[in-house]
């Protein structure tokens, strides 16, 4: 049995489904703002797992907004703050999700969710996009305390999702993610979604590249004859 963890945050769901709310809040800076707190909301989970010094993702992401806000200088109400944290808990799945973890359902794999959200917001968030039928589970890392790329994020993932040393796939649209878990001895498929995305040239590359959650059955099923 081949074990799949999936990223959520911009791999499930897209965290661009904030951009709508903050039109009316910032205007046309809306793309612009909602790519920087993103950026930022990352950039606490690495700081804060390179400090050995957590607090869970809401609160990074509560304290990016805070610094986005403060960087464009928007003078931003506590309660509109408040609505677009709310709005992160049901972020809007990507059209290729319900249809691809569906299609995965013919393989003989484990797909679990895995995520540095807090297990209530991930449960939540799936439930919403109507994904949740379609895993195995869900591996929070809040319940580790730390972040990815840490390796002991993808350590974790082995132990909640009792891998056993099963062959194992990170499925992820976030280049980050991807570096950590072969950097951690993962293969890792990037879902490259637009022909614009970059991948970091730090070195390490994905195990395979695929431009939907469609086309992962499509390239599993290929792997697995090969293999055999
Ligand atoms: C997650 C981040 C990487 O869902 O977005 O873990």
């Amino acid at each position: 049995m081949m074990y799949l963890a999936i990223d959520v945050y911009g791999t499930l769901v897209d965290t661009a489904g904030v951009t709508d709310q903050l039109a009316g809040l910032v205007g046309d800076r809306a793309p612009e703002f909602a790519t920087a707190w993103r950026a930022k909301q990352l950039e606490y989970t690495f700081r804060r797992a390179l400090m050995h010094d957590y607090a869970d993702l809401p609160t990074c992401t509560r304290q990016a907004l805070d610094h986005t806000c403060l960087t464009f200088g928007t003078d931003m109400a506590a309660t509109d703050r408040d609505a677009l944290m709310a709005l992160y808990r049901r972020l809007p799945a990507f059209a290729d999700a319900e249809p691809g973890l569906r299609a995965l359902r013919d393989l003989p794999l484990r797909p679990f969710a895995f995520s540095n959200g807090n297990r209530d917001d991930l449960d939540h968030a799936l439930e919403a996009a109507a994904l949740a039928p379609l895993l195995a589970g869900v591996v929070s890392l809040n319940e580790a305390r730390t972040f990815k790329p840490h390796p002991a994020a993808y350590a974790y993932f082995h132990r909640a999702a009792q891998t056993g040393g099963a062959e194992t796939w990170l499925v992820s649209g976030n280049p980050f993610d991807v570096i950590g878990a072969v950097t951690s001895g993962m293969h890792a498929v990037w879902i490259k979604r637009s022909p614009t995305m970059v991948f970091d040239p730090i070195g390490v590359a994905p195990t395979a590249v695929v431009s939907s959650l469609i086309e992962l059955t499509a390239m599993f099923r290929e792997r697995m004859r090969v293999a055999k």
